[in-house]
């Protein structure tokens, strides 16, 4: 939704910006924009690092949208230009059974307040194992290409997809759509994979591990004649944005895509309803080595698009499709011996190491065991002989232990009591399954741990900075906490001795470029610094939602602090009510992890050191951010799930009482208490058509 920002609407922000301040941010931007240019792009600084640093600080706080909206795609000199995608590439929930599927029925069905005896159809295609692109035409004309990426931000690979054979550089079509995106799967044939690794042997080159590594090494190659040369292939099956509607149905879609010219999966079936889909699939499953491409299961869509509209997505992945994934392949290993890590809050994992053997065309090492109660329970030891499955990309599991090929002298596995990092105390609380090393940040481990996560991806993100030179900088005493990386320059710059740039691994660019790489998340979103506090239970989606809550991190702060001061009272509530739901583990953990004095402090100190940004709804303008309203009786229309997943779509935040607070309270039939109750307490009350207006005039 791209509004206009000054364009008023029933709910825009009280705050409106002069317009003398309006032009004077706006050149501030535009410098912006040079400067990232010029350097960037140019190689060109036209202005400081402080400079663009302070100028940066200046436009974030009155645009913290600024990143997305203005910054240019870095061209990057050893890698791929970044692209974003128009819609966003979603992942797929999964189902492993025939009765996953009769649930995801039920709740297609439910969302749409359907009847249950009523049939939807679904389309049934081969879930392709390899790797997915978004392939955007204008006005037919092939324009970009990118790989899937984080989902929001992919790798512009326009080039090498030009040079995979079938796919059109021209849609056919006498009037095409202004603009679409064509998604699909990239993959490589098994016999081309085996042909491609014995050639790659032959001239000591790379050796893949199947063929969707083989398929995703061949295309992000920075040299096109590269990718020219390897055997690819491409599958559409979808769409992102698009500037027109084209179809009513999936299998319509599928069969323009085909009419465009595009390569579409010929084994592709419409099924009438969801009990079509058992039959097919079994058949399906049957003829999955004869295929000439990998699958590892089948994608089941809903058919109408209306519906898949209607449905839309939570989280990451979509309401109208589920992934089926076939059973995994097995094999026997034997475990040569256990060993136990321990991750970042603490957790004691098992892990056997076996003798290596190929499952699924991939060769296998190690395999979890979970935790002490997975080991005992099925009798894990030392020197046994198992069989072992993987499925998809999740990690390999031992299946069971063939008792019979046990050796004589074999003794059962003693779980360690104690650390074995930190040689600290190893516990279980309550009736956790995990065993536990009680020393937090002093067990080296969980302080590095946790140091990984708080530069990754979707904490801080900082470039050039792994789990090596974390270890490296630890060595080095210069790491202990966060906040250390943001005082690791000026260190840097006043040390003799000690110098970045001649640590291993490092040299003067590298050194400096970790420097810029830190220097530009000193600002951070609320949610990014949540996620990266690395808290029990505070994964993305909490941290969001808690962001979401409070707006700013101070407000936040004070809350948890009042948690603590009245032990968990009233205000233990209000903490846990996350996006309308009671997560009382969430706000435990939150409030635990300050009680601990080192993670208070620790947190202070990297407070001090960054800018944490107020929360800003997706967007930058919801139009009902900040809103707060609650749904009760039954509607026509719609369910209750999707009324709530439309008010949160629009930044409101759907919550489960009526209090003083709440904005709207929008009523369907039999609503029950909660309309008395917004009546005493003077709540807006809006019946459904009322609702429905509301929103049509927002969209
Ligand atoms: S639809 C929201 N259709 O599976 C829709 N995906 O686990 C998501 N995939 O990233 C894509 N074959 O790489 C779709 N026929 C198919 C597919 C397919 C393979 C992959 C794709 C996606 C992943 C999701």
């Amino acid at each position: 939704m791209n509004r206009p920002p000054e364009q008023e609407t029933l709910f825009s922000a009280a705050t409106k910006t002069r317009e003398s301040d309006k032009t004077e941010i706006e050149t501030k931007r535009e410098q912006l924009l040079k400067a990232q240019a010029a350097y960037y792009q140019d190689d060109a600084p036209i202005m400081t690092d402080a400079e663009y640093d302070a100028l940066y600080r200046e436009v974030k706080q009155t645009d913290p949208e600024i990143d997305t909206i203005v910054a240019p795609a870095p061209r990057e000199k050893d890698g791929f230009q970044k692209v974003e995608h128009g819609k966003p590439m979603l992942s797929l929930d999964n189902a492993f059974a025939y009765g996953d599927l009769l649930d995801f029925d039920k709740r297609v069905k439910k969302f749409l307040a359907l009847p249950e005896r009523d049939a939807i159809a679904y389309v049934l295609e081969p879930k392709i194992d390899g790797l997915s692109c978004s392939i955007t035409y204008i006005h037919g004309e092939l324009s970009v290409a990118a790989t899937r990426g984080d989902g929001r931000i992919g790798e512009n690979v326009t080039q090498n997809i030009l040079r995979i054979p079938g796919i059109p550089h021209r849609l056919n079509a006498a009037y095409p759509p202004a603009k679409v995106e064509i998604r699909g799967e990239v993959y490589m044939s098994p016999a081309d994979f085996i042909a491609l690794n014995a050639k790659q042997e032959q001239f000591g080159g790379k050796i893949f591990a199947n063929p969707r590594n083989a398929a995703a090494g061949s295309l992000r190659q920075l040299n096109p004649e590269i990718t020219a040369s390897r055997p690819l292939r491409f599958f559409a099956y979808a769409v992102g944005e698009i500037s027109e509607e084209i179809a009513q149905t999936q299998a319509e879609l599928l069969q323009i895509l085909h009419d465009y010219g595009l390569p579409t999966n010929p084994r592709t079936l419409v099924c009438d309803d969801i009990t079509a889909t058992e039959a097919a699939l079994t058949a399906l499953e049957s003829e999955r080595a004869g295929l000439g491409y990998d699958i590892d299961g089948a994608v089941l869509k809903v058919n109408r698009l209306d519906y898949q509209e209607r449905l839309g997505f939570v989280s990451k992945a979509p309401r109208w499709a589920t992934a089926y994934k076939f059973s995994a392949e097995i094999a026997f290993t034997t475990v040569e011996r256990i060993e136990i890590q321990v991750g970042r809050t603490g957790t004691l994992t098992p892990v056997a190491h076996v003798t290596p053997v190929t499952v699924g065309g991939v060769s296998v090492a190690k395999a979890t065991l979970h935790n002490e109660d997975e080991i005992a329970r099925k009798d894990i030891r030392v020197g046994d002989s198992v069989t072992i499955r993987r499925a998809g990309d999740v990690i390999p599991q031992i299946v069971e232990v063939l008792l019979e090929k046990r050796p004589e002298n074999s003794e059962p596995y003693i779980f360690p009591h104690i650390c074995p990092v930190c040689g600290g105390k190893a516990e279980r609380f309550d009736d956790d399954a995990a065993r536990r090393c009680v020393n937090d940040l002093a067990c080296e481990a969980q302080a590095l741990a946790r140091l990984e996560h708080f530069v990754s991806k979707k904490a801080f993100d900082i470039e050039g900075l792994g789990e090596k030179q974390i270890r490296l900088f630890w060595d080095k005493g210069l790491l202990r906490s966060p906040a250390d990386l943001f005082d690791l320059e000026a260190k840097d710059a006043e040390s003799p001795l000690l110098k970045i740039k001649n640590l291993e691994g490092f040299g003067e660019k590298s050194a400096k470029k970790l420097f810029d790489a830190i220097r530009e998340k000193r600002v951070i979103s609320l949610e990014r610094f949540l996620y990266a506090l690395g808290i029990r239970y505070v994964g993305e989606a909490v941290a969001k939602g808690l962001a979401a809550a409070h707006g700013s991190f101070t407000a936040l702060r004070e809350l948890i602090e009042q948690v603590r001061k009245e032990k968990y009272g009233e205000s233990f509530a209000k903490l846990s009510d996350i996006q309308g739901k009671q997560m009382a583990v969430a706000a435990r953990a939150l409030c635990e992890f300050f009680d601990n004095e080192n993670n208070a402090n620790a947190v202070a100190r990297l407070a001090d050191r960054v800018t944490i940004t107020d929360y800003v709804a997706l967007g930058g303008a919801a139009p009902l951010a900040g809103k707060s309203l609650l749904f009760t009786g039954s509607f026509d229309a719609f369910s209750r799930s999707e009324a709530k997943a439309k008010a949160e779509a629009l930044g409101a935040r759907v919550t489960s009482s009526v209090t003083g607070k709440t904005d709207y309270l929008i009523v369907g039939e039999d609503p029950g208490s909660k309309l008395n109750r917004a009546r005493e307490l003077n709540v807006a009350v809006l019946n459904e058509t009322e609702w429905m207006d509301l929103i049509a005039k927002l969209e």
